[in-house]
């Protein structure tokens, strides 16, 4: 089964965005990582920048917004190109009703849900959504260890898509190597964040590495 690998460029030089995108083509989207200092205690970027990295580009924007009131910020990131906007159950407002907007403005919309944040109140959500992200570690910082424990949301979520046959990615994000990303695939999940493990060496080569590893077991 294929397999989405998404890099995400919180591992990248941001001195050089352009440069970093070019490292990373063969990739399927491109993780933007939004931060407030608020939702998380970590700053990024906003969508002054995101707008840039949408023009320079070859391949799509998967938005990852870590932010307090997503019901304000969100549909700015949708109107600007992004091909996919996720963000967080625990700092919206209106979950069903953002999503809606999300997707009349044409994008994706997704939610993502904290290593703490059980997933049983979403799943009869799931007609609402095109991706669900299983944070695989505290969101706001890269470069953490992957937490095994958060992988029964996805057996759960795995079984939920199977029964009611609709298209929703099952997204991870955080601690994903060669190695994690098996578990990962195993446990149910079609989409991969990437940041430390893409960026360090050659983006190609392990982008091709972390495809191989989640392609033989994606299901
Ligand atoms: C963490 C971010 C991740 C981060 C993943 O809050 O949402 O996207 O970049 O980085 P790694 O792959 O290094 O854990
Ligand atoms: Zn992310």
């Amino acid at each position: 089964m294929p397999a989405r690998i998404n890099p995400s460029i919180l591992a990248a030089d941001f001195a050089n965005f352009e440069r970093e995108l070019g490292r990373i083509a063969t990739a399927d989207l491109v993780h933007v990582d939004i931060m407030d200092n608020h939702f998380v205690p970590n700053l990024t970027f906003g969508p002054t920048m995101t707008e840039r990295l949408q023009e320079l580009s070859t391949i799509p924007l998967d938005v990852h917004l870590m932010i307090d009131d997503p019901d304000r910020w969100a549909p700015g990131y949708a109107e600007l190109g992004a091909y996919s906007v996720t963000f967080h159950a625990e700092a919206a407002k209106d979950a069903v009703s953002l999503a809606r907007r999300l997707r009349d403005i044409g994008a994706r919309a997704g939610i993502a849900l904290k290593p703490g944040t059980p997933v049983e109140p979403f799943l009869e959500l799931l007609p609402e959504f095109d991706q669900v992200l299983v944070m695989t570690v505290e969101p706001g910082f890269g470069g953490q260890s992957f937490m095994a424990e958060t992988m029964p949301k996805l057996g759960l979520l795995r079984e939920a898509v199977k029964r009611t046959g609709l298209d929703v990615w099952l997204q991870v994000d955080g601690g994903i190597t060669a190695d994690t990303i098996v578990i990962a695939a195993e446990a149910g999940a079609d989409t991969f964040v990437a940041g430390s493990s893409v960026f360090r060496g050659e983006p190609a080569d392990n982008i091709a590495a972390l495809r191989a590893a989640a392609e033989a077991h994606v299901h």
